[in-house]
């Protein structure tokens, strides 16, 4: 089968840092993958490199067999990849159902700059993706008030207004207290199965990698240096020197 993206022979510097120097992988659909590495050795720029935020001097970025490197993050959008920042990026004097309605206006094709808050479709759709996320009763509150957890699901939620198919996660459960981590995931992770959305986290925490992961890439110096399953590489005693030992 092929792959939903496809990595290939990925570079790109930034003053003499290689940030990415050769990256190469392939993610199947339906796949929910984990990236770890120490800090500084890449994995953000890998997320920007997919979304268009990062142009690679060299190298391939195939999305569905179709190549998708230099587009701008909108195309690259429109085409099915959306992404969750390691900061979730929202408006804070809104709620959370408004959030998420302002999404879904921006992904419609019919969208009219005035009045999207008042569409009734937009809030039957919003609301359903707060269901998806269990975010229903955190729907009318200020995202500015939510606990970091809730945050990260309101900022999940936006991209997936976007109607992804491949979703990007920067660290889902950095800020998130130790408590708040497995029903975060545990929401993040039965929302793409129900949806068969494929997804690729960022992640620091190696228990959130073993219980959540079907695959692991291990990141270093913008390379992969490492890739299975999450029960071989994390008991690879080069990658707990590289990574596990220093995450
Ligand atoms: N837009 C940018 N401009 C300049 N340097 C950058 C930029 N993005 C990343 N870098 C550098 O690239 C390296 C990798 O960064 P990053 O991808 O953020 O690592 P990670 O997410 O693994 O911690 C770092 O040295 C960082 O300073
Ligand atoms: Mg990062």
């Amino acid at each position: 089968m092929r792959p939903i993206l496809s990595v290939r022979d990925l570079h790109v510097n930034f003053g003499g840092v290689k940030s990415a120097d050769g990256v190469e992988l392939d993610i199947h659909a339906g796949e929910v993958v984990a990236i770890i590495g120490p800090n500084g050795s890449g994995k953000t720029t890998f997320i920007n490199l997919c979304t268009g935020y990062v142009i690679p001097t060299r190298g391939t970025v195939l999305f569905d067999g179709e190549p998708i490197t230099r587009l701008p993050p909108r195309k690259i959008t429109r085409r099915g990849i959306a992404r969750a920042f390691q900061i979730p990026q929202l408006f804070t004097g809104h709620s959370v159902l408004e959030n998420v309605m302002l999404a879904v206006a921006a992904q419609s094709d019919i969208w009219q700059p005035i009045g999207p808050l008042n569409r009734e479709t937009y809030r039957e759709a919003a609301l359903r993706i707060l269901d998806l996320l269990a975010l229903n009763d955190s729907a009318d509150q200020p995202t500015a008030v939510l606990p970091e957890g809730l945050r990260k699901l309101a900022d999940i939620a936006i991209a997936i207004a976007l109607k992804p198919r491949l979703l990007l996660l920067d660290e889902p459960t950095s800020g998130v207290s130790t408590a708040e981590k497995t029903p975060l995931m545990d929401t993040i992770v039965a929302m793409l199965r129900a949806e068969q959305i494929t997804a690729l986290f960022v992640e620091h925490d190696m228990d959130v990698v073993e219980r959540y992961a079907d695959r692991v890439f291990v990141w270093d110096t913008g390379r992969v240096v490492a890739s299975g399953h999450p029960s071989e590489v994390l008991y690879n005693p080069s990658v707990i020197e590289r990574v596990v030992g220093v995450a």
